[in-house]
């Protein structure tokens, strides 16, 4: 299979440093999900990948070319956070149009596109709400359509459901998995459940505590029992955060 996305050696400094090193790839049609303790540097790594930020050291390829931070619309990457950020005077349908606008589509094209991509978000019918008159699980639909409709080469969900309850959580974590079976995109997901990794990811990949490198990587392949998987991971994530509590004294 084709790597759609390479990190190499990727180095993240603030005031500390936050991720050391991180390499891995993605090949296209994967659904990786990456894990780590609070606070190690994921949202950091993913908006490093997203070309939002800029790495301090090493470089990320999607389909081989490198992401620059502030090239955005060099490549196409869509972002699901874990609020909406819907904005509250528009429709549904005119939320998901407004990312289209500086894609050059005439106002009907960026219609139809919304609304094809609101239908494969499951809100087929809701268009035309407003975002206050849906629940928090629709709005995170609506958040997801907003991100397919530009066509993304990688889709980045940055634990979209954490502000979830748990019922529409395990909902929510079901039609993911359905989108990405039917549209066959690249998704990075980042998630701090590893219940939630091990019932979706295809791959799983675990981080060290901060400064952040790769601790293990996991294909989630059913070879070995989602029980003991969980078991493994859960051993290994109280061993990072121990060592991140301990560096932080
Ligand atoms: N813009 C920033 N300036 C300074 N420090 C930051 C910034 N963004 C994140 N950090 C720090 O980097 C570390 C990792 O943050 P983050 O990537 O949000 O972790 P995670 O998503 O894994 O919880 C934290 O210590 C955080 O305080
Ligand atoms: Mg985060």
């Amino acid at each position: 299979m084709a790597v759609k996305l390479a990190v190499e050696g990727v180095g993240k400094d603030f005031l500390i440093p936050v991720l050391d090193r991180v390499s891995f790839t993605v090949e296209a049609g994967e659904f990786l999900c990456l894990l780590g303790p609070n606070g190690c540097g994921k949202t950091t790594l993913l908006r490093i990948i997203g070309g939002l930020e800029p790495a301090t050291r090493g470089r990320v390829l999607l389909d081989g070319q490198p992401v620059v931070a502030d090239r955005r619309h060099d490549r196409k990457v869509g972002v699901v956070f874990q609020e909406d950020r819907l904005l509250p005077w528009l429709s549904l349908r005119q939320n998901v149009a407004l990312v289209l606008k500086p894609l050059g589509l005439s106002a009907r094209e960026r219609e139809a596109a919304a609304t094809r991509h609101l239908r494969v978000a499951g809100l087929a019918g809701f268009e035309d709400y407003y975002p206050s008159r849906v629940s928090g699980g629709m709005r995170q639909r609506a958040a997801i359509a907003r991100a397919l409709s530009v066509e993304p080469d990688v889709l980045l969900m940055d634990e979209p459901f954490g502000a979830l309850d748990a019922q529409n959580r395990r909902i929510m974590q079901n039609e993911v998995r359905r989108i990405w079976r039917e549209t066959g995109r690249t998704i990075l997901f980042v998630t701090h459940s590893i219940e939630e990794a091990v019932a979706i990811g295809t791959t799983l990949a675990m981080l060290s505590a901060r400064p952040a490198r790769i601790r293990e990587m996991i294909k989630n392949d059913g070879r070995v029992e989602r029980a003991k998987l969980i078991d493994d991971l859960n051993t290994l994530i109280m061993e990072e955060v121990e060592r991140q509590q301990g560096g932080a004294k």
